[in-house]
């Protein structure tokens, strides 16, 4: 019985909740530190910019340029700084593949 209810609130709350969250397509790991100011599928909204859909190569070149302060910012070089090339490019191809 307990059994049972366990597999029935991990499938509510396991399976079910993060894909109505986070609709169609997971959000990466990785790309979870930016979703909380870019919005899930990194549409932005004033003042933090979109990101979705753009060149992933532009991403990367932009992520590096911040963390390098190559480009200032208010609060990308902090963040910029905290990923490792893998995660930036994984980052990357997930706001890229956005519409
Ligand atoms: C605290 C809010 C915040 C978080 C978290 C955040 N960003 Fe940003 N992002 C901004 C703001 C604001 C700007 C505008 C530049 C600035 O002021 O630093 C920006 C700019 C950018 C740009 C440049 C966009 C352009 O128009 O050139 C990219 C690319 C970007 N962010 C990617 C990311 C990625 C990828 C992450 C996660 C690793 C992330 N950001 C996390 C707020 C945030």
């Amino acid at each position: 019985m307990k059994l049972a209810y366990a597999v029935s609130m991990f499938v509510t709350f396991g399976a079910f909740a993060p894909s109505a969250l986070f609709a169609a397509e997971p959000v990466p790991l990785s790309a979870q530190g930016c979703v909380g100011c870019h919005g899930v599928r990194g549409t932005g909204s004033d003042p933090t910019p979109r990101i979705a859909g753009r060149p992933a190569a532009e991403i990367v070149s932009q992520l590096k340029a911040f963390a390098s302060n190559q480009r200032p910012g208010t609060i990308m070089g902090r963040i910029a700084r905290g990923y490792s090339d893998a995660d930036i490019v994984a980052i990357a191809a997930y706001f890229s593949a956005q519409k």
